[in-house]
Order: C-alpha cells, then structure tokens, then sequence
C-alpha cells in the first residue's frame, strides 16, 4: 500500500504542486508600463495576489470599498517594489460599478494586461437564515461583479493580448455545501463561467484562469470555522493569502485553468470532483453541524 502511495505521488508530483518553485523567473514579467487590475484587491487574497504581480513588475489597479485600506496597500507595494499603484474606491456590487472602472481604464489608455476578479463574500449559515437582500447582495459580488468586469474590461485585455483574466472561486464550488448553500452555488457558477471563458476567447489570446482555494487564512473567524467544521485535515490544509497569491499569479502566467493551491487541497479537490454529488452534500452536511 505504501508503494502504491509513493508511486501515485511520483507520478502526479508536478500535478500536486511538489515539484515546482515559487520564483516564477521563466514566466511572462510585464513589459513596461503594463497594469493589472486586482477588484478586491487591499487585502486578504486580492492583497496576496497584488504583491504576487507587483514582485513581477505590474503596476497596479487596486479596487476596495475602503480607501483607508486601500491606501495602506498602496503604501506598502509602491515601497516594497518599483511599480505604480492606482487605488479606487468603488462598490463592486452597485450595477454602474463595472462600466465606471471601464471608462476609468479607457479615459487613461491603461495597458490593461491582468484582470483578477477576486472580492467576494462568503460565510457560513446562508440562505435560511440571510435575509432576502443580503442574499441578492452575495450574488451581486460573487457572480455579476465577476462577469461584468469580465465583459466591459474585454476591448483593453483585447486591445493588450496576450492577457489574462483571472478569477477568484473556491474549493466550495466544486461541491453543494449545505451550510453555504448560496456561497457554493456562487461559486461553483464562476467555475463555470470561467471555463466557457476560457474556450470563447482563445482566439483573442485572453487566457482565463480560475483559483479555487480552499481555507485561507485571512480573518480569524476562518481560522475558528476551519478547525471547528474541517479538523485536523482542514487545518493542515489551510494556507496563508501570500502563498495562496504567488501561486494564483504564477499558474495564471502558465495559463493554467483550474488552480487548486497546496497539495492537500488538490487532493481533496480531485476527490470532490469524482464522487457522487449525493455523497459530497451529506458529508458537508454532517460537518457543518458538528459543535454548532
Ligand atoms: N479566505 C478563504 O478561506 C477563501 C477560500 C476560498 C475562496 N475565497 C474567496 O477569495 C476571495 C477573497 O477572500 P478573502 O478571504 O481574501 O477576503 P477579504 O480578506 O475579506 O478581502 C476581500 C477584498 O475584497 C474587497 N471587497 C469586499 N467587498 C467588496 C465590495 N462590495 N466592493 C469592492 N471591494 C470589495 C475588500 O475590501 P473592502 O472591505 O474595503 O471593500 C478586500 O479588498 C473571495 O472571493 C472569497 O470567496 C476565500
């Protein structure tokens, strides 16, 4: 049993992410002048992901609700690297939202070459206990602010191909998880959308890539909900926003489309995926209600 173990880890070693460093130096860095566009992107994974694209020469558009964070995160990058940060304070979820950014990057030719659509909302007891516009909310940030960006962001990636278009899911959109009903139907709709993407615009050389991570640890309420809900195993799954960012960006630059960051997360992800839909949901559903 052993052997078999250490040959499947041989054999898929690139696959499960063992193999490879995390310099990135035989990748794509930007040219100069070229931007990438991080929505959600002061903190947490946007932040990780920001860093991850800065350290290879992209100068930025990061976009928050709250300058203040924003204007830290700027501080931050512009010291740490030699690249120019814009900061936008915007709402993602307002309808407008996407079309402002848009006129924003077109009035200032910006040389749009990375759109990351990352900020999204989650948390755990959706749909029976959210009301209605809390609900209409999620889905407003999850899904329309995804793929509005995706679409009124198309001419300048276009414009500036190669590009790339990277999407922010989670490992829950690989599976119905009861105690995130809303957020995993979210989910797994940008795994989606992100592969016919993908397939619609190969021919104007905008690769489209989707993250898929599982827990990351940006707030301490996903610390407690990891080691309450998932254990052990969830815990030693979980990695941090920085690791999760330099792995996101240097797979996106591969062109890469589903990316599972960490090795047990791959391997858990490739068995959600395999096993009956019936089978995933009952398991999510027993341990969304263990110690509640
Ligand atoms: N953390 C995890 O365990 C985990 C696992 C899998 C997938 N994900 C996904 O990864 C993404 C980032 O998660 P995270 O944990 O890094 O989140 P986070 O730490 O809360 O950061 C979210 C970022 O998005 C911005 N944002 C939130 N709502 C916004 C809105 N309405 N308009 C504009 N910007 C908004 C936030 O800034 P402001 O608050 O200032 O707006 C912040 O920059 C989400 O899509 C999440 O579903 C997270």
């Amino acid at each position: 049993m052993k052997k078999l173990v250490l040959l499947f880890l041989l054999a898929f070693r690139g696959w499960l992410g063992f193999s490879q460093s995390d310099t990135g130096s035989s990748l794509p860095a930007a040219s100069g002048g070229s931007y990438a566009l991080v929505a959600g992107g002061s903190k947490g994974i946007g932040y990780g992901i920001a860093e991850a694209l800065a350290k290879r020469g992209y100068n930025l558009i990061l976009i928050a609700r709250h300058l203040d964070t924003l204007q830290a995160a700027k501080k931050k990058l512009e010291s740490a690297h030699p690249v120019h940060v814009y900061i936008l304070a915007i709402d993602l979820s307002f309808e407008k939202s996407a079309d402002e950014i848009a006129k924003w990057c077109q009035d200032r030719d910006i040389h749009l070459k990375v759109l990351c659509n990352v900020a999204g909302l989650g948390g755990s007891k959706d749909y029976l206990s959210f009301p209605l516009d809390s609900l209409r909310y999620m889905v407003r940030l999850n899904i329309e602010s995804c793929m509005a960006l995706s679409l009124t962001l198309m001419p300048l990636l276009e414009k500036n191909a190669p590009s790339y278009i990277l999407n922010v899911a989670s490992m829950a959109g690989f599976a119905p998880i009861p105690i995130k009903n809303l957020y995993s139907a979210t989910k797994s709709a940008v795994v989606f959308f992100s592969y016919s993407l993908r397939y619609q615009l190969k021919d104007k050389h905008i690769s489209v890539s989707c993250l898929c991570p599982g827990p990351v640890f940006t707030k301490p309420e996903i610390i407690k909900d990891t080691k309450e809900k998932l254990g052990w195993f969830g815990m030693k799954m979980a990695l941090d926003p920085g690791t999760v960012g330099e792995v996101a960006v240097k797979k996106t630059l591969k062109k890469k489309l589903i990316i599972v960051p960490g090795g047990l997360a791959k391997i858990s992800a490739f068995v959600i995926r395999l096993l009956p839909r019936r089978w995933v949901v009952a398991f999510y559903g027993r341990a969304g209600k263990k110690k509640k």
